[in-house]
């Protein structure tokens, strides 16, 4: 398996039927290539895990990367894992978490989206919050 962890800006004239657009081309796109993973969406940031065969990503990661919806793209992090550590594909944060929980969250991911660059520490600490978010 093959994960990409990405961050991207979101222009101030994203709208709703923006995000229902992307919602309905990622559910059918990302079933159709066994894609899992998380779609994060911030105030100003986009913030996406996806977990594939590394073809399969790279060509979702392809049109994603061209997408004129986001700017900005980092990509923070790409790794090789013996297994799938994510399940299914979602969007947005797991509403079983405590109000506690989700504003740290949120906290960590916004300061996180602000950056340009990344170090080990961020790549890894990303990664852990959002594989961790995404199991329910
Ligand atoms: C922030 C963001 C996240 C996206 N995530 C996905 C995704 O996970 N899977 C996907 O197929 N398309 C995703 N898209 C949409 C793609 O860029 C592209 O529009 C879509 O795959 C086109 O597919 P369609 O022509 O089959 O609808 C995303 C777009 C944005 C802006």
């Amino acid at each position: 398996m093959y994960q990409l962890i990405y961050v991207s800006d979101k222009p101030s004239t994203f709208t709703p039927n923006d995000m229902n657009d992307i919602l309905r081309s990622a559910r059918e796109n990302n079933a159709k290539y066994g894609i899992t993973g998380l779609l994060v969406e911030l105030p100003e940031h986009f913030i996406q895990i996806l977990e594939g065969t590394q073809d399969n990503v790279e060509y979702i990661f392809n049109l994603i990367y061209e997408d004129p919806r986001h700017k900005n793209i980092r990509v923070l992090l790409t790794a090789k894992t013996r297994a799938r550590e994510i399940e299914a594909w979602d969007m947005g944060l797991s509403e079983e978490l405590d109000p506690t929980q989700l504003k740290d969250a949120l906290y960590i991911l916004n300061n996180f989206s602000e950056k340009q660059n990344f170090s080990d520490i961020h790549r890894q600490s990303l990664k852990l919050l959002l594989t961790s978010l995404s199991h329910k």
